[in-house]
């Protein structure tokens, strides 16, 4: 029998570690990675994973503690979440959502929208996070024009803020070390002092500070507020910047701030959504309801990629053209899949079915008290912070910096808890549906690598 091209380019045999690595090295560009070190060091390779492990070739395994980028939120191979990718994938795998639409996407936004801190609120979707953070953008910028305010064309937003890595992401998220070629070519947004407690530049405690770095966010407004579409920020948690925490004043502030100068409120929740704050949007811990809200990691539990947009109904309706609006011109092939919309929709019953906000209330105080414990005894003149299911430690210069933290999470890895740090910042961003045993293995293999750092 004849072969096709195809059949015969799929090697027979399985390949080995060492092939897979020179295969790899050949072929394969990793993301946020130094290129030497794919070259010279045996870098893991992933065979399986379950629960809150992941699963190496030679079969060790290791507690996924950062979630595997902050999406596998009931952590991997949940059962639930595969059978509604094989079950939906039987009958209908890809339609346009442009002028029609499908059972799925229409149960999955109606259950986004009852969720979220946005009432009424109308869901646009897209792929990952930064293709929302564009989208996001982009409607606010439309939304005032359509209402015929022509001059709103730029954007407030936080240093060290991060929203994905496209070019209109980047131009209201900069992060020096990883956007610093593309300076010249970003929009000249207005950049507010980031609320950095750690490096608090009033010398003070969240617990004990009236938010005064708010003073900066204030004072730009007051100046451009007319110039601008809306302030997009990542709610209660700067993450990729540095899991800088802040606290739920900010936010309250910064919402009437957007009331008074009539600035849209953009929470990009793609992060911190979905149960990580300890609520189930940190916009909604705060008590505050943007105008635009982005979502997505754990939208889908972490298994495929989709990402969302809500929108207040008013924005929504200003993009009608019976009402002097225009049509949003903007979308993207995979819009509202209906294998990712069945799976999205099956992750939002799980998030309420595994009582996931009631399961983590009394892990939160552990993680606090756990990092804390542990910056005291082996760090005392770095700082911990923690919210939710977040737990940080930023170790200073004196005792390391980022070589320190670095050394850490290779440490850990020798012991089985998959960390990656961020700069000087090493921390803890675990499945939310990790059991306290887990979590405590997480600060056994912590404390054993600060004793022997
Ligand atoms: C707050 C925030 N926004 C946007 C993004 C970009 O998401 P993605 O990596 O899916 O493009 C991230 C990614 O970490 C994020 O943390």
């Amino acid at each position: 029998m004849k072969t096709s091209s195809i059949e015969k380019s799929v090697p027979e045999v399985r390949m080995g570690d060492a092939e897979l690595r020179r295969t790899d090295r050949a072929h394969v560009w990793h993301p946020y990675s130094n290129i030497d070190r794919i070259l010279e060091d045996d870098f893991p390779l992933i065979e399986r994973a379950e629960g809150c492990y992941i699963y190496d070739s030679n079969g060790k395994s290791y507690l996924d503690g950062i979630a595997s980028w902050w999406c596998v939120n009931f952590g991997h191979s949940h059962p639930e979440l595969l059978r509604a990718i094989e079950e939906q994938s039987r009958s209908l795998q890809n339609v346009i959502l442009a002028g029609m639409s499908h059972r799925n996407v229409i149960s999955l936004s109606q259950k986004l929208s009852a969720l979220s801190p946005i009432p009424d609120s109308h869901c646009y979707f897209t792929g990952d996070g930064a293709s929302a953070v564009e989208a996001a953008l982009r409607i606010a910028l439309h939304y005032w024009e359509n209402r015929g305010y022509t001059q709103r064309k730029k954007f407030f937003c936080l240093k060290d803020a991060y929203h994905g890595d496209t070019l209109g992401a980047i131009s209201v998220g900069y992060v020096e070390r990883f956007h610093h070629q593309l300076s010249g070519l970003l929009q000249d947004n207005y950049r507010a002092m980031s609320p950095h407690c750690a490096a608090c530049p009033f010398g003070l405690e969240p617990d004990f500070c009236d938010t005064e770095c708010f003073a900066g966010m204030e004072g730009l407004f007051a100046q451009h507020a007319a110039e601008c579409a809306a302030v997009i920020v990542e709610p209660l948690c700067q993450g990729a910047g540095g899991i800088r925490l802040y606290p739920e004043d900010y936010l309250l502030k910064l919402r009437v701030l957007c009331d008074r100068y009539n600035v849209l409120l953009i929470c990009d929740e793609i992060a911190v959504g979905f149960g990580r704050s300890g609520s189930m949007f940190a916009s909604e811990r705060a008590g505050v309801r943007p105008d635009l809200m982005t979502v997505g990691k754990g939208l889908t539990g972490g298994y495929l990629p989709m990402s969302a947009v809500l929108a207040s109904d008013e924005i929504y309706q200003s993009f009608r053209p019976s009402r002097g609006g225009e049509t949003f011109f903007h979308g993207h092939t995979y819009s509202g899949n209906p294998i990712v919309s069945a799976l999205a929709l099956r992750a939002l019953d799980l998030y309420s079915e595994e009582r996931v906000l009631e399961r983590i209330q009394p892990l939160i105080p552990l993680l606090a008290e756990e990092c804390r414990a542990l910056q005291k005894e082996f760090l005392p003149r770095s700082y911990s912070s923690a919210k939710g299911m977040i737990g940080a430690i930023e170790i200073c210069a004196a005792e390391g910096g980022a070589k320190r933290a670095a050394g850490l999470a290779e440490a850990a890895w020798q012991r089985g808890l998959y960390l990656r740090p961020l700069g000087s910042v090493l921390y803890l961003w675990p499945p939310l549906l990790i059991s306290e045993v887990e979590l405590r293995f997480c600060f056994q293999v912590l404390r054993d690598c600060l004793q022997n750092s």
